[in-house]
């Protein structure tokens, strides 16, 4: 006997990554602060909710800047069509975007989002008691006939209705017709959401006149300009295998911060922040270059559990990101510095089996360790996929944060302790390395450290499945 669930309403649920849910929460606090937000936002004629859904010219991902977002949202309304669905690709974007804030004491009646294709509301506060999300059994002669026959359960196949209770960082996607209502905020604090709804286009019927290969182009109010250089690096991005200049793809964003913050007070550690100025584009073309194996030893786990692969990228000077390491040494370090290799390396990982969500194997970039040497990493990954950071750590044994003699001959003696190639997880964890900080992923963000300092990526969340985690590193010599 076989049962199949006929006439199903998926619901996806999902929590994006701390590091998103915090910018998406700033930005929108912004918004709702600024001039823009205080005209926008305004009571429901009819509702206990303010929301910008009646000015019409308002859009809260193009108002509040909320990319990621918006990007994740696509994303997940990609995998719903054609994973969950399992429908053709269509081209899918935004059709009206807009925030509700719920005051204490209000709530929503029960309505559709007819007309859309997807609807989406993520919540950027949700205090505890601000009320569910709600949707009653759509089938409304299935919900006549349970409670006709008391035929009404809890369990899936006989509830009137489910809930999903908001939390912030959570979205919940579904199909606009889905009736839904809003239960009363008896919280005493504001509930954020915001209220996304999609429209999809038949992939055949976007063929246009202009050609294949364009997106709609993204409203921006920065008015730059576009010169030859950034043209060339937006047509290299869309295209597969296209060449492209070092300089100007890893073009440097003349207005990147850096910050000199020690982790746990004792490893120096300098931090340049949107380093780059066309990170999306740089994440696209490095994204498209095949990277091969690394560290693919006989036995070892990799091409089992996970991929461990390098991309080396030649370098020629001048360029750009090792003049930027070079400046930023001296300026903070004092020292002059060049760089170790003729290149520079992309790593590239990415997990093929779940994996114990901690940390890749503690190391020291040091090889001889009379020289200077300084570690560069810059993060590749876009905002929605970052996840984990750059890892710092104790040796327990000589409780040192540096390679010193007392690592050397603990890894003479257990081989494991080591890098071995192996396996990408470490065998030896919290016995012999205690995690003393950590810097966060963040797209466009180079640290740079003294390279005998113990590291390793950590992973907090088994987040590289779908995607690669793409770092870029180099090491500079002093
Ligand atoms: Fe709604
Ligand atoms: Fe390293």
């Amino acid at each position: 006997m076989s049962v199949d669930l006929y006439f199903a309403a998926p619901l996806i649920v999902n929590d994006v990554s701390a590091n998103v849910r915090e910018a998406i929460r700033a930005k929108v606090w912004a918004y709702l602060e600024s001039e823009k937000g205080k005209r926008d936002v305004v009571p429901a004629p009819e509702e206990s909710v303010t929301t910008s859904y009646y000015s019409r010219e308002a859009s809260i991902l193009v108002d509040a800047k909320l990319d990621e977002l918006e990007a994740i949202v696509l994303a997940t309304a990609k995998s719903y069509l054609e994973k969950t669905l399992k429908l053709p690709p269509r081209h899918i974007e935004v059709e009206q975007a807009f925030i509700n804030v719920f005051e204490p004491g209000a709530m929503e009646n029960q309505h559709t989002h007819d007309g859309s294709l997807l609807s989406c509301a993520y919540y950027v506060e949700a205090p505890e008691d601000c009320g569910c999300i709600g949707f009653p059994d759509p089938i409304a002669a299935r919900r006549s006939y349970r409670e006709f026959t008391q035929t009404t359960g809890t369990e899936l196949m006989t509830r009137p209705d489910i809930a999903v209770a908001p939390q912030p960082g959570r979205f919940v996607m579904f199909e606009s017709w889905m009736p839904h209502y809003i239960q009363c905020n008896k919280s005493d604090k504001v509930r954020i959401s915001i209220a996304i709804n999609l429209r999809g286009i038949p992939e055949e019927a976007q063929a246009s006149p202009t050609g294949g290969d364009e997106l709609p182009a993204r409203a921006t109010d920065s008015g730059e300009e576009n010169t030859a250089a950034e043209s060339a690096v937006s047509k290299a991005a869309s295209l597969e295998g296209k060449p492209f200049l070092f300089n100007d793809l890893f073009a440097i964003n003349p207005n990147f911060g850096v910050i000199q913050e020690p982790i746990h007070d004792e490893i120096p550690m300098l931090v340049i922040e949107d380093l780059l100025k066309h990170p999306e584009e740089v994440r696209d073309v490095v994204g498209r270059m095949p990277a091969t194996n690394w560290k693919h030893e006989q036995g070892g786990r990799n091409f089992i559990d996970y991929y461990d692969c390098r991309l080396r990228l030649p370098v020629r000077y001048p360029n750009s990101l090792i003049a930027v390491a070079q400046q930023a040494i001296q300026k903070v370090y004092g020292i002059a510095t060049r760089p170790a290799d003729a290149s520079v390396d992309v790593n590239w990982f990415m997990q093929i089996n779940e994996k114990r969500a901690d940390f890749a194997v503690p190391h020291a970039d040091m090889t001889e360790q009379s020289m200077r040497s300084l570690t560069c990493v810059l993060y590749l990954n876009r905002l929605e996929e970052c996840s984990g950071g750059t890892a710092f750590f104790r040796f327990k044994q000589s409780n040192s944060l540096l390679m010193d003699e007392a690592y050397a001959r603990a890894g003479n003696e257990d081989p494991k302790i080591g890098e071995t190639g192996l396996d990408y997880w470490p065998e030896a964890t919290t016995d012999e390395w205690e995690r003393v900080g950590a810097v966060d992923m963040m797209p466009g963000r180079m640290l740079i450290f003294p390279s005998q300092y113990f590291h390793s990526a950590y992973h907090p969340e088994n987040s590289f499945h779908d995607f690669p985690r793409m770092t870029l590193a180099f090491w500079m010599l002093g």
